[in-house]
């Protein structure tokens, strides 16, 4: 990699602000919102409810438009969705008239790429996220944490430089959960994909990230930056570390103690 390539940034939000609505009753869901996201990067955001950061990770990802500012991906205005940028929605999208291998496969069926070769890459990525006895089942069949985990393999499969995670493994349970966050990492590690992670969860933040972006509402903000020098891999016992514990408390206040918001600014 050229040194030229690293120094622009993977994702870089400038002074990025969208307002809903017209007029007195319009609101400001995100207020100058300005951030560089690194090639390679795992950057986690967390913030009260409505402090906007789906609608950030939106305008990421191409599906909402900026009301001022501008958003670049590898140095080029966002403009609409693209391939490098693999989207996962708070709420599970898939085609419920497809089944789990066809859904995982689409990407690759538009692609134009070859059916032997797409039975390989989705078989990989249906075993990831452990549905290989209902890759035949339509999505109707599937549980929540299911479906999510299918939204997911979909994503992965089409191999994008860019993955946006909206609050993925929020519909899965406790136990799946643990097992998702260090498959994502796994293959983080291995593949070197940017990664922007929604959570409400502050340990889920803290134990996958490089950096978590702290965000407030009200009009929505960026509050703070929180590295996390941890070292990768991620383990258990770091999890249960006082280092981890440290960085988590900052998180928390950070979240939890914002200070009142000046309402004149909505
Ligand atoms: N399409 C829309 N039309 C009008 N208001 C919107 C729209 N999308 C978002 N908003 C408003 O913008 C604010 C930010 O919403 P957003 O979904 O980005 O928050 P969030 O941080 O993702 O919240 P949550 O944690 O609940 O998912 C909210 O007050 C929301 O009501
Ligand atoms: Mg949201």
């Amino acid at each position: 990699m050229t040194s030229s390539t690293t120094d622009v940034p993977k994702i870089s939000f400038q002074n990025v602000s969208r307002r809903f609505g017209d007029g007195a009753g319009s609101f400001l869901a995100l207020d100058r919102l300005s951030l560089d996201i690194a090639d390679g990067e795992f950057v986690t955001v967390v913030g009260p409810s409505g402090c906007g950061k789906s609608t950030a990770m939106n305008i990421a990802a191409g599906l909402t438009e900026v009301s001022d500012g501008r958003v670049l991906v590898d140095g080029k205005d966002v403009h609409g969705p693209g391939p490098e940028r693999g989207v996962i929605f708070q709420q599970y999208a898939l085609f419920p008239w497809l089944t789990v291998r066809q859904n995982v496969e689409f990407g690759l069926r538009i692609k134009g790429m070859p059916a032997t070769e797409r039975r390989r890459i989705s078989d990989h990525f249906i075993n990831l996220v452990g549905l290989a006895d209902f890759a035949d089942a339509l999505p109707k069949t599937l549980s929540g944490g299911m479906k999510q985990r299918c939204a997911i393999a979909r994503a992965y499969a089409v191999n994008p430089t860019i993955l946006l995670m909206d609050e993925p493994f929020g519909a899965l349970d406790a136990l799946t959960r643990v097992g998702m966050q260090d498959q994502l990492l796994d293959t983080w590690t291995q593949e070197r994909r940017t990664v922007v992670f929604i959570t409400h969860d502050v340990d889920e933040a803290v134990y996958l990230a490089n950096r978590v972006i702290v965000m407030a509402a009200r009009p929505g903000r960026l509050q703070e930056i929180i590295p996390v020098d941890l070292p990768y891999p991620r383990t258990e016992a770091m999890r249960l570390s006082p280092e981890f514990a440290e960085v988590r408390n900052r998180v928390w206040h950070a979240v939890y103690h914002q200070k009142p918001q000046i309402e004149s600014n909505i």
